[in-house]
């Protein structure tokens, strides 16, 4: 079996830049590894993202955000995490469950029970190795993604500040639940830094 490892943080926090230097590092090192990403990863479940990011789904409900969020993260992991897994490659994701538990369970409102509840029944167990959650204020993490004006905006980009102060709330009520799998990396600091103190949370995990 390889290794199943998320990555977590709110909006800007750097995931995408700090999931290729792991990628790359590790790579070098002679592992086999893949990235991917939720919601989306495969066609369906990109097809599904779709669906949930439209600016124009104003009139989404939230129940109905989360079992769309489940339902793509059940069909990413079906066709793509759990072969990968199999073939002992290491696979680097770009949110999972956590993500829901807090933006849905916590920023929603809807409970992290009743999230946890619904993930349950769609990833049956699988849940990831090793977590980074990449610790960002809303304030620095939507400043960087209005510097980057190639980046797409979606639905939960342009939720209020308050929405994005309780996301990073729900992570850090998470990190306290979850101490064994979940790391925290300070995503304050420049982008350099930030990869190297996850490259390190990685290569500790992997040597342990
Ligand atoms: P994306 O453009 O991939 O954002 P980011 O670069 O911040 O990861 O969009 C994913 C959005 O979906 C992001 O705002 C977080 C949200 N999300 C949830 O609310 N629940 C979830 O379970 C997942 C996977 C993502």
């Amino acid at each position: 079996m390889g290794f199943f490892i998320s990555l977590e943080g709110g909006e800007g926090s750097g995931k995408s830049t700090v999931i290729k230097k792991i990628q790359e590092a590790l790579m070098q090192q002679g592992h086999e590894v893949i990235v991917t990403r939720e919601p989306g990863g495969i066609d369906i479940a990109e097809q599904i993202r779709h669906v949930i990011l439209d600016t124009k789904n104003v009139k989404m409900d939230g129940k109905t955000e989360a079992l769309l969020y489940a339902a793509a993260r059940r069909q990413h992991l079906v066709e793509k995490v759990i072969p990968a897994l199999a073939q002992g490659k290491i696979v680097l994701c770009d949110r999972f469950i956590d993500s829901s538990l807090t933006y849905q369970g916590y920023a929603r409102g809807l409970g992290f029970e009743e999230v946890l509840s619904i993930n349950q029944f769609a990833i049956e167990g699988y849940m990831p190795d090793l977590t980074l959650y990449l610790d960002v204020s809303p304030e620095t993490g939507l400043s960087r993604i209005e510097k980057d004006g190639k980046r797409e905006v979606n639905r939960l980009d342009v939720e209020s500040l308050g929405f994005h102060h309780k996301v990073r709330e729900g992570y850090h009520i998470l990190l306290k639940q979850f101490p064994e799998r979940i790391r925290n990396v300070n995503a304050e600091n420049d982008i350099e830094t930030v990869c190297s103190d996850a490259l390190n949370e990685v290569l500790n995990f992997l040597k342990s």
